[in-house]
């Protein structure tokens, strides 16, 4: 098992058809009957759901919406002083709403023009080879649900904040869904899964968790950071490494708590001629030759 999937499997399906979706002991909602019966049927809006059919509208509580607006509130704040300019110019030409939760479709709705990306439900685990490999072809598989109301800057698991305030925001930007479709290329490309891992280890310390040099200081493009209002403060107190396929390819992380090695970027330029290049080549013999420099 990769130590990095994303998405967590529904366990059982309910007589009435909903899904049971599996939730860490730790996450804050596990011992909130009412959180954990929303989550779940939430989630399984998701399942059936065939692609290029309108996605199933998620009915959200006021409480809900509030959670969104008041992240967007604080990370509209958080993002100005600490995200990237491509990364700002996107978020402005996106223009999600701030004061609710968007639909998915609507998320696709607003990106397709700029970047042709729309979203898919997801209900739980997507396997690896499934969620990077339709990046290629402008899908991105995103929970619906949202996080509990007690940790809105910080949440253990990928919500509907992470996936459309990290990920649409950067996917509305030519340059960073350019990428995106790279790293589908390349899952789908390799063959083995040792070389599908080092492929999601390097989206993972990069579209996920990349910072980089930005109007000469340290900025992050990466859709984790860009999501917890709680992370993005404390990036730039981690432990910064450059830019390296072998070691974010092969250094081992703790998807659980705030990122504690990150790897920087000397510019866009230089995050597509490192990163871009790879993905858009690489195979399982050249990943083997950058596993080899590892020892
Ligand atoms: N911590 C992120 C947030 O609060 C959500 C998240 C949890 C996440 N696990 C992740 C994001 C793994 C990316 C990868 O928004
Ligand atoms: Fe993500």
């Amino acid at each position: 098992m990769f130590e990095e999937a994303q998405y967590f499997a529904p366990v059982a399906t309910h007589d009435d058809g909903t899904v049971e979706v599996e939730l860490a002991t730790s996450h804050p909602g596990f011992a909130d009957p009412v959180y954990r019966r929303r989550r779940n049927a939430i989630a399984t809006l998701a399942v059936g759901h065939v692609p290029g059919t309108p996605i199933p509208t998620a009915e959200y509580t006021d409480q809900e919406h509030e959670v969104w607006a008041l992240i967007s509130r604080e990370l509209a704040i958080k993002h100005g002083k600490y995200a990237t300019a491509e990364y700002l110019d996107a978020t402005e030409r996106l223009g999600l709403p701030d004061d609710r939760i968007p639909q998915l479709q609507e998320v696709g709705e607003l990106l397709r023009p700029l970047t042709g990306f729309q979203y898919l439900p997801a209900a739980g685990l997507v396997p690896l080879r499934d969620f990077y490999g339709v990046l290629a072809d402008g899908f991105f598989h995103s929970t619906q649900y949202i996080r509990h109301h007690s940790t809105p800057l910080y949440t253990p698991e990928p919500d509907v904040v992470h996936e459309v305030i990290g990920h649409a925001n950067a996917l509305a930007s030519d340059r960073y869904a350019a990428l995106y479709r790279l790293a589908g290329g390349a899952a789908r490309r390799v063959e083995s899964d040792r070389a599908l891992e080092f492929v999601s280890k390097v989206f993972w310390f990069t579209l996920e968790f990349g910072v980089m040099t930005d109007q000469q200081e340290l900025r992050a493009y990466g859709a984790g950071i860009l999501s917890s209002y709680g992370e993005v403060e404390e990036f730039r107190n981690m432990d910064i490494r450059p830019l390296d396929l072998t070691a974010m390819g092969t250094t081992h992380y703790d998807i659980t708590k705030y990122q504690d090695v990150l790897f920087r970027a000397e510019s866009l330029e230089h995050l597509e001629d490192v990163v871009g290049e790879f993905w858009a080549t690489c195979d399982d013999e050249s990943i083997a030759r950058l596993t080899a420099d590892a020892r």
